[in-house]
């Protein structure tokens, strides 16, 4: 496999100091990293509460980073407004709190934020099968593939993502659209599997703990972008 010839950097905050946030997003402002990751967790969706829309108009004005707000909430539909008129530039959601009830069918929520001139991803948990996605592909402009159970930062890469990485590089070729579908992998990415990740067909890599934990983040992430 070639590895794509740009990749994106997306730093979660969920593994960054909450107390000195502001200075933690200007940091990030000084790298190469593109995207802010924004992990929303709702406590029914996932086992965890995270932080919500104030959050992340308060940290707006800090920095001209590409705002990407994962939802891993039950009712997505509610919420794609208030984090829109906070700031967000790219929103995705789960397939899985959406598919299986049809209370916020995907097309709905899809046309929600591409109609308000947002980038749209779709989310799928490690269980859940890529063939889900398929009817979907065409309408959206990136995949986050979980590469651990969603709720928490810090977990092991699931090792079975890398095919999963690879099944959804093939089917977007397949589809003619490599160029316009980007797969974000999300959970458990560190240096030592990044390149790995890149190979099989990543385009966005989102890393939480490893950049925040790192004594120099900048060097990491400058790590992380340098790949190839
Ligand atoms: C997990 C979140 C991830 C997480 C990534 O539910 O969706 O974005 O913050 O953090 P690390 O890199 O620590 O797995
Ligand atoms: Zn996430």
């Amino acid at each position: 496999m070639i590895i794509k010839k740009e990749h994106i950097i997306a730093p979660s905050i969920l593994g960054a100091d909450f107390s000195k946030l502001r200075e933690e997003i200007m940091m990030l402002s000084d790298t190469k990293a593109q995207w802010i990751h924004l992990d929303i967790m709702d406590q029914q969706f996932v086992p965890n509460l995270s932080f919500g829309p104030a959050i992340v108009k308060s940290i707006r004005p800090y920095t001209n980073l590409f705002f990407d707000v994962h939802l891993m909430v039950s009712n997505p539909f509610d919420l794609i407004k208030p984090f829109i008129d906070a700031g967000a530039n790219g929103i995705s959601f789960h397939i899985e709190a959406s598919e299986p009830r049809f209370t916020f069918p995907p097309k709905i929520l899809i046309g929600q934020i591409k109609k308000a001139g947002l980038k749209c991803g779709i989310a799928l948990k490690p269980k859940t099968p890529i063939s889900v996605l398929k009817k979907y592909l065409t309408m959206i402009d990136y995949v986050t593939l979980m590469s651990v159970e969603p709720g928490f930062g810090g977990q092991k890469f699931i090792e079975s993502s890398m095919q999963k990485i690879q099944d959804l590089n093939y089917i977007l070729i397949e589809m003619n659209l490599e160029n316009k579908v980007k797969i974000q992998v999300d959970g458990g990415v560190i240096t030592q599997n990044a390149l790995k990740c890149l190979k099989s067909g990543a385009d966005i890599l989102v890393v939480g703990s490893e950049i925040f934990q790192s004594k120099n983040p900048k060097d990491t992430i400058e790590t992380l972008i340098s790949l190839k």
